[in-house]
């Protein structure tokens, strides 16, 4: 789903860019996304393309970047991050990749806004190798709400939590490897790809 104007601006501003480079980059890598060096990767809702340029710091062998609003590509096509391919599309439906053509799918905070969040948790298995390692970060819900309440960022109605998340991940065929999980503000996830 589009971001509203409020939550786009945010996402866009300075702030957020610092957060992304300087607590959530550092803390996705340690959790395994690291693995990415030489790797052909995927990021799913990549926005204004900030996660392409730190992910290419990690040397992968290839990168695509996939966002719904095409004023955030863009944004990312701006950046010319080297080799770094950005397409518009649906992370519920991503026809144009073919099956098994990643070995790590990443998602910095994007399932929330997406109705049909499921199913893009199920197009991340399609997309991955056998072995091949998600990397997620969502907000809890307590936490969307809250923002919603104060920032008025509107998000749409997607019921998503991460007690919700962790179940589609185990049905799925995931397995979670690692976690770092505040209740109700945000959860940080490394899951593999272990079943079709
Ligand atoms: C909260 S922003 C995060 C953007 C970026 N990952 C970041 O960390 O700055 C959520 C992003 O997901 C994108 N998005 C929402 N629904 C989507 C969908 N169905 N498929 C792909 N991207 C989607 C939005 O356009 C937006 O850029």
């Amino acid at each position: 789903m589009r971001l509203s104007d409020a939550e786009f601006k945010a996402m866009n501003g300075r702030i957020r860019g610092q957060l992304h480079r300087r607590v959530e980059f550092p803390l996705l890598r340690r959790l395994g996304l690291s693995e990415s060096a030489g790797k052909d990767v995927i990021e799913l809702g990549c926005g204004n393309g900030l996660g392409a340029e730190l992910i290419a710091s990690l040397r992968p062998r290839s990168y695509v970047g996939i966002d719904f609003m095409p004023e955030q590509i863009e944004l990312a096509k701006l950046r010319a991050v080297k080799d770094a391919r950005f397409l518009v599309g649906d992370a519920t439906h991503l026809p144009e990749l073919s099956d098994q053509s990643a070995d790590v799918v990443v998602i910095f905070g994007i399932l929330h806004h997406i109705p049909l969040w499921q199913q893009a948790v199920r197009e991340c298995a399609r997309l991955l190798r056998p072995q091949g390692c998600l990397i997620v970060e969502e907000p809890d819900a307590p936490a969307l709400r809250g923002w919603d309440r104060v920032l008025r960022w509107a998000h749409p109605k997607t019921g998503f939590s991460l007690v919700g998340l962790e179940a589609q991940l185990a049905s799925t065929g995931f397995r979670i490897e690692k976690r770092v999980r505040i209740p109700g503000v945000f959860g940080f996830y490394r899951a593999r790809r272990v079943a079709s």
